[in-house]
């Protein structure tokens, strides 16, 4: 359980942190490719290596040639041919490799994305309520949807490209190496403080970025909770400061996100002018040793022309590594955010052992069970319940008392801190999530209905369920009357939440979407506490037939709803204060039955 719960306002602390085995998990994506991987970065490095050969020529040309009256000696004619050959082939190479790669690394970023996006879906449906509980729902959202979109420029434009740049420095230094390796370790001397300089801006990239996203997160949170709450926000008429929060939220993203654009901006220019000074500084170095001739053996000029267009190759491929270190530093906090989601342990879960059950028989069982949705904080205290199949539940109690909390732990909404609740004599944590929550069938007072029709809202619950099925379920929840009202019955559109339904008529379409389901068990929270009491009454009829043979727990403040109820718990202080039919608790005349002198029927 956590202590702390994140707020809009708040910034979210970093469990994860960026480290290069967190990029190698990412890049681990790409496992399903690594043959087109590999196929097009092993293109671009060819191509790349034979864009090395013109300078090569020119060293040919200047040494050789033009020192014999620019006549070509024999033995270098065949060589010229081959040289020549390259020279056309890398034009080609360099059109069909681009093509190529684009092609490839489109499709792959795009795939690995949807991969990505899946995995983190599926994590997001498999987390408990406690995960939810403790973030804004925007916070997550965000990183679903934006995070993952900014990764994908990373696997289309850089993860080959980055490759392809490394190499070519690398090749051009050792051709300089070979070529004259004196100025090969004036380049390697002088590039050092290019390098440190790059991984300083980047750290501060880095740091300044995570800020950046930390602010954009607040922002959606809050946009997600006010158009969520928009009818409270127009009732209340907080329009106004609400756009004031919005706009000073946007304000504190606009600065960070400047911020950050500050150290970006700052990569090009920099990495462009310091790379190009160095190369400067070098060949001003060579040109002043050529000239003064204070090595030994001299530079030739060839080797001087030829150096000089390697340095040329080889500072825009370290330019484009810094390109590349910008863009991959941009994205580092979405990772670490991505990956902190995939890394959160999903605490209610199927335990290795955990057994299918196929249909239970409805005996529940809560042996000494205690309960703190914050750790310290005991919201349930050595529940004791033993109850027999088939036998309807009634939980009553003031607010807050733990009611829905104690139906909760049955689904395994939540486990519980101490002690076991069993169906059948089994512990529910021995049987798989799917199979037990099969068996149980639950229905809050605020229901929930999705955009579709009302048929597609019916036949959630049993996805291969006949229409007959799903309007014989509607007809039973009392459902069918107000449907056939409707212009275009059954197919009538419901847009978010079911908006242009009443209260009623909401629950008597879950009413409905829980029958189809045809559970073991059922629970319903206040799940007619919106219905008019003439329909109730008839929805009552229906009731007492429809939860025979079931196990019911029934939680309402209507007493008629629990009147025949075969055993009422009143629960308050954390525990079953008293345990007995309506006639028991009446004539008991305690918390029940001051309780029931209060209730108006
Ligand atoms: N997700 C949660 N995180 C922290 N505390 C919670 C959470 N849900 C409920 N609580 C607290 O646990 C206690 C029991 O809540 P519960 O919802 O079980 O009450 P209830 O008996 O169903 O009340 P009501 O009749 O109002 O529905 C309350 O004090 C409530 O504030
Ligand atoms: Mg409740």
């Amino acid at each position: 359980m956590c202590l702390s719960r994140n707020l809009y306002f708040e910034d979210e602390v970093n469990e994860e942190k960026f480290s290069l085995p967190m990029l190698m998990r990412l890049i681990h994506y790409a496992g399903k490719y690594k043959a087109d991987y590999i196929k097009v970065t092993a293109l671009l490095i060819g191509t790349s290596f034979l864009s090395l050969i013109p300078a090569a020529i020119n060293m040919v040309i200047i040494n050789e040639v033009l020192p014999q009256n620019g006549v070509l000696p024999q033995d270098m004619k065949s060589k010229a041919v081959v040289l020549l050959s390259f020279w056309f082939a890398l034009s080609i190479g360099a059109v069909v490799s681009n093509y190529i790669t684009s092609k490839v690394s489109t499709k792959m970023g795009n795939d690995i994305i949807c991969n990505l996006r899946k995995d983190l879906f599926d994590k997001l449906m498999d987390l408990s309520f406690e995960y939810y509980d403790n973030r804004p729902v925007g916070k997550i959202l965000v990183r679903v949807t934006n995070y993952t979109d900014e990764l994908a420029g990373f696997f289309i434009n850089d993860m080959t490209r980055v490759v392809e740049s490394v190499f070519l420095m690398l090749i051009t230094f050792i051709c300089i190496v070979f070529i004259e390796i004196r100025l090969a370790l004036v380049t390697a001397v002088v590039s050092i403080p290019v390098w440190f300089l790059m991984w300083l801006l980047a750290r501060a990239l880095h740091r300044q970025v995570r800020i950046e996203r930390n602010k954009q997160s607040n922002r959606t949170a809050f946009l997600a909770e006010d158009i969520n709450g928009l009818e409270v926000i127009k009732a209340f008429n907080r329009e106004a400061l609400n756009e004031e929060i919005f706009s000073e939220l946007s304000e504190k993203y606009h600065k960070a996100y400047m911020g950050s654009t500050r150290y970006r901006e700052m990569f090009f220019p920099l990495s462009h002018g310091i790379i190009e000074m160095t190369c400067t500084a070098i060949l001003y170095a060579a040109a002043l040793f050529l000239i003064t001739h204070q090595w030994e053996s001299p530079l030739t000029l060839g080797a001087v022309v030829t150096v000089t267009t390697y340095m040329q190759r080889f500072s825009s491929a370290a330019f484009s590594v810094c390109q590349r270190l910008q863009a991959i530093t941009n994205i580092t906090s979405n990772i670490e955010r991505i990956f902190e989601v995939l890394d959160t342990p999903s605490r209610i879960t199927d335990r290795e052992t955990a057994k299918e059950v196929d249909s239970v028989k409805g005996n529940v069982d809560f042996e000494q069970v205690d309960f703190s949705y914050v750790k310290g904080v005991k919201v349930l205290e050595n529940i004791d319940l033993h109850i027999k199949a088939g036998q309807m539940i009634a939980l009553v109690g003031p607010t807050g008392a733990g009611k829905t909390t104690i139906v909760s732990l049955l689904s395994r909404f939540y486990d519980v801190e101490h002690g076991s609740v069993k169906i059948d004599g089994k512990d529910i944590r021995d049987m798989t999530l799917a199979s037990l929550r099969k068996n149980i069938g639950v229905m809050m007072q605020d229901t929930f209905l999705f955009h579709g029709t009302i048929l597609d809202n019916i036949r959630f619950s049993k996805p291969d369920a006949s229409d007959e099925e799903c309007i014989e379920a509607a007809k039973q929840a009392y459902a069918h009357e107000f449907i056939m009202k409707k212009e275009k019955g059954y197919e009538t559109m419901l847009s978010g939440n079911g908006s242009e339904l009443s209260g009623g008529e909401k629950q008597l379409l879950s009413f409905a979407r829980l029958l189809l389901a045809d559970p073991k068990i059922i629970i319903l929270d206040e799940a007619t506490s919106n219905i008019d009491t003439q329909t109730e009454k008839a929805v009552q009829a229906v009731f007492t037939t429809l939860l025979k043979g079931r196990t019911s727990f029934v939680i309402a403040h209507r007493l008629s709803t629990i009147r025949n109820a075969d055993r009422i718990l009143y629960i308050d202080k954390k525990a079953v204060q008293e345990d007995g039919s309506h006639e028991e608790l009446m004539a008991r005349n305690g918390l029940y039955a001051k309780l029931a002198g209060h209730g108006a029927d």
